[in-house]
């Protein structure tokens, strides 16, 4: 865990370079300090290691054998792949990672040691291999249920659709599993835009394609959402209405709208036929 002292530290890195992709870096982040005083951080995109300088990175590229993130290729459909990757046997991998994210994660104590989590990356592949997107990290045991500890589309990545793919994922999983989740709190900012665009998007769906009436507990159960999240996301879309003492969901005119709008947008999803997975034992 991090110590106080680090937490109130300002940002120590301008720039980092990953692939063919120079993107400035939001937080602090602890990477050893004789690499944080450069103009930029050359990032492997592969095996995730840094070096101070491009030339140091080149150098390296020219001998790293790594092709795709490590652990099991546990779904693929079309060119996009979830690698899932254990924190206690991938640690050097996991421990990058961790590095990586944190500069663009502030919100929360990210956990250095990685032994706890599994580690879910979402990967696109090319003929050069499987290129990292995006990733969120689970407790092997959570105490409070959380499906999602913390996730992330690298920012060269974000604003196209796979946060929303991470998300859904986490979902898929907890399905198989027969649990409801919920991501771990507090939630960033764009944390926060992106659950409740994607619980909306979701619980709108299944009202649209359900004939009888159905509770918050049958959209609970059917989504894997906790309780919780489809009720506040009912009652924020100004769906929830009392009718003789009874509750009832109604869709309205503007959550149609806006539902229609996101259809349209004809983003990526998770085909639950793509991925071969059982919950760990
Ligand atoms: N402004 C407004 N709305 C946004 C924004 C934004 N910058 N980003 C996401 N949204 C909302 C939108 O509704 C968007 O749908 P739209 O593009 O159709 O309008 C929806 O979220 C999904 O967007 P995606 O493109 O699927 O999401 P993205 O790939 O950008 O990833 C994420 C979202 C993971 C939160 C990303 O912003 C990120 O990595 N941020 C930095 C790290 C972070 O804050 N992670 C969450 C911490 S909380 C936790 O870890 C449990
Ligand atoms: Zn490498």
């Amino acid at each position: 865990t991090q110590s106080v002292s680090e937490v109130a530290r300002v940002k120590n890195l301008n720039k980092i370079q990953m692939g063919k992709h120079e993107v400035d870096t939001w937080y602090f982040s602890p990477y050893p300090i004789e690499y944080t005083h450069v103009e930029c951080l050359y990032i492997c995109e592969m095996c995730l290691g840094y070096f101070p300088s491009n030339f140091m990175l080149k150098r390296h590229r020219q001998k790293c054998t790594v092709t795709h993130p490590p652990g099991n290729e546990i779904y693929r459909h079309e060119d996009v792949s979830f690698f899932e990757i254990d924190g206690r046997r991938q640690k050097v991998w996991c421990r990058n990672l961790c590095l990586l994210s944190k500069c663009f994660l502030d919100h929360k104590t990210l956990y250095y040691d990685t032994d706890p989590f599994l580690f879910y990356v979402m990967a696109q592949r090319d003929d050069a291999g499987a290129h990292i997107i995006g990733y969120f990290s689970k407790e092997k045991e959570s105490a409070e249920n959380y499906n999602v500890a913390c996730i992330l589309t690298l920012p060269q990545h974000q604003r196209t659709g796979f946060g929303r793919l991470l998300i859904e994922f986490s979902y898929e999983l907890s399905k198989r599993e027969h649990k409801l989740g919920s991501p771990e709190k507090p939630l960033s900012d764009l944390g926060l835009l992106s659950y409740r665009a994607y619980w909306a998007e979701t619980i709108v769906e299944m009202l649209l394609h359900t004939e009888e009436d159905i509770s918050i507990e049958d959209i609970a159960n059917k989504t894997a959402i906790v309780h919780a999240d489809v009720l506040h996301t009912c009652q924020a879309l100004n769906m929830l209405k009392q009718y003789q003492g009874k509750h009832y969901l109604v869709l309205n005119d503007q959550v149609l709208a806006k539902h229609d709008r996101q259809m349209k947008k004809k983003r990526r999803r998770i085909h639950p036929e793509a991925l071969h997975w059982q919950p760990p034992k």
